[in-house]
């Protein structure tokens, strides 16, 4: 199996920024608080896409410098037209640039993580925390596994006749295996599962993530590739 890339990013180009702000960066709100809301900060986002989370910060905050990070240059152009005010960089997580390093309050990787490996794992938090200034946080959203499993996922999809090349996107680490990265940075992790309060049908793309009833939950996030899926805010706070 060769060439196995991330490729699932065209629909944040073809959908464009949702019109409410998502429920995740709502929550991401909440977590950072009135208080921390009420300064100027200055943002890092990772795997940015087209910077949507960063424009939801942008609006949150007074004032601050927000830079976004993805390896997509299509996603950046994109950004680049809808928040002309940010700075965005052609970089990969795992390569951040030197300049980046310790200016951040903050520093976030949504639905990020899961493209990488577990031999890339240290070095992506690695870099994530380089970004971050001392005493400045730095949250992951992450589907995550709590029955002590870490997975690394291969897929490919079969779509209209024509078979597709494999993909990466779906690893789900085992809680412990970040809690063991973080701690062994002196780190403490705090967990926060951000449970979806909104329906959402399959969609022809059957990598996009929708919900069904279960005994437990009304609703569980699944995907075609038949996970169940539960995200996790995973909040970490620079030495
Ligand atoms: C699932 S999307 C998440 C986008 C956005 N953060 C969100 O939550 O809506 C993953 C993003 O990571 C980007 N990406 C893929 N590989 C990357 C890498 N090595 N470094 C940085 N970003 C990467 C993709 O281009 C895509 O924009």
């Amino acid at each position: 199996m060769t060439d196995v890339a991330y490729r699932n990013h065209r629909h944040y180009i073809s959908e464009g920024w949702s019109a409410e702000p998502k429920e995740m960066f709502k929550r991401l709100a909440e977590i950072l608080g009135k208080e921390w809301l009420s300064k100027s900060r200055d943002v890092l986002d990772v795997g940015c896409a087209t910077g949507e989370l960063l424009g939801f910060l942008r609006r949150m905050v007074p004032g601050g410098r927000f830079v976004g990070v993805d390896v997509s240059e299509d996603l950046l152009e994109a950004g680049r037209r809808l928040l002309p005010e940010a700075e965005f960089v052609n970089a990969s997580a795992l390569d951040l640039p030197g300049p980046l390093a310790g200016g951040f309050d903050l520093v976030t990787a949504f639905g990020c993580m899961s493209i990488f490996d577990e031999v890339e794992l240290e070095r992506f938090w690695d870099q994530l925390l380089a970004a971050a200034r001392p005493g400045g946080r730095v949250i992951v959203l992450s589907p995550l596994n709590e029955f002590g499993c870490d997975m690394v996922i291969r897929h490919r999809k079969r779509l209209n006749g024509k078979v597709g090349s494999w993909e990466r996107g779906w690893n789900i680490f085992a809680v412990e295996t970040i809690g063991d990265i973080l701690a062994a940075r002196g780190i403490q992790m705090s967990l926060q599962r951000f449970a979806i309060t909104i329906d959402l049908a399959p969609r022809p793309d059957p990598v996009r993530t929708w919900t069904i009833a279960t005994k437990d939950r009304d609703r569980q996030l699944t995907n075609g590739l038949k996970l169940l899926i539960d995200h996790y805010f995973i909040i970490a706070t620079k030495p």
